[in-house]
């Protein structure tokens, strides 16, 4: 990944703003266009992935503090979910009673028809827009969810992957690596248990080695943390690899704060 074309000037970041709001996210081929030359020198799209209570979105939280408080503008997203749309997949695939008889086949592609939304209508945009994106999970959670634990055929979820974000993809993606055991004493009780927190201790040991292949398979965007130290350590360990990738993030000046109400 070439880190040198992050380098922003407020002239350009403003360009970039003017840009979008006349071109607007209606016309897919023109945005497509608009967004790969604006890839250029846009604020990065950080996304963060790991197992169910390995701290993560504490750091996307904590991040987007730390981002409000330098004045940098973001959004933050989840999946599934971040839109109208997609939080209406989020109850069906998490909570709702008929979820019961889901095939793992209905399941993938409910997450990924999340995602396409969640793409076209917020992330895309936002990126375009000159802010920087945070996702609290994005395309690994299906390679590893779907694919490596629930063992759908990988190049499908792949192709699908693909097919959901176009060329809307992270720069750089934290993975927390927790044990179980860790993971298990920081679920926030009482709390309505989703389906897959249902899921047999096996099935959440392969997604965390899911996790960790990928990430050695990905080593220039993906990032393997480990999740279970103290949060501030975390934090900014964190912070100090984004400084280092993404230098103009910290000379960014305040143009427009947004954080998704999703
Ligand atoms: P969480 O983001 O609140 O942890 O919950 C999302 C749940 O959905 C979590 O168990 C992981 C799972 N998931 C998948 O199985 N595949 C996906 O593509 C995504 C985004 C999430």
């Amino acid at each position: 990944m070439d880190t040198s074309t992050n380098d922003l000037t407020d002239q350009e970041n403003k360009f970039s703003l003017s840009k979008i709001s006349t071109q607007g996210a209606v016309d897919s081929t023109r945005a497509h266009l608009y967004f790969t030359i604006d890839a250029m020198s846009r604020l990065p799209f950080i996304t963060f992935e790991g197992s169910e209570g390995c701290g993560k979105s504490t750091q996307v939280q904590r991040l987007a503090a730390r981002l409000k408080r330098m004045g940098i503008p973001h959004l933050v997203a989840r999946e599934p979910g971040g839109t109208p749309i997609g939080e209406t997949i989020r109850e069906l695939l998490q909570f709702a009673p008929q979820n019961v008889s889901m095939t793992p086949e209905t399941e993938l592609l409910l997450f990924e028809a999340s995602r396409s939304q969640l793409v076209r209508e917020t992330i895309r945009p936002a990126l375009e827009r000159g802010l920087c994106v945070i996702a609290d999970r994005f395309f690994d959670s299906t390679t590893v969810y779907q694919g490596t634990a629930r063992k759908l055929d990988p190049q499908f979820i792949e192709r699908l992957n693909a097919f959901a974000v176009d060329d809307c993809v992270p720069d750089i993606t934290f993975v927390l690596d927790v044990d179980a055991a860790t993971a298990e004493s920081r679920m926030q009780k009482p709390r309505r248990p989703d389906r897959m927190e249902q899921q047999s201790a096996e099935f959440h040991e392969r997604v965390r080695r899911g996790y960790r292949d990928l990430a050695a398979r990905e080593p220039n965007r993906m990032v393997l943390i480990d999740g279970s130290r103290h949060a501030d350590v975390i934090e900014n360990e964190i912070w100090q690899i984004i400084l280092s990738r993404f230098p103009a993030l910290s000379k960014t000046s305040n143009i427009e704060h947004q954080t998704s109400k999703i």
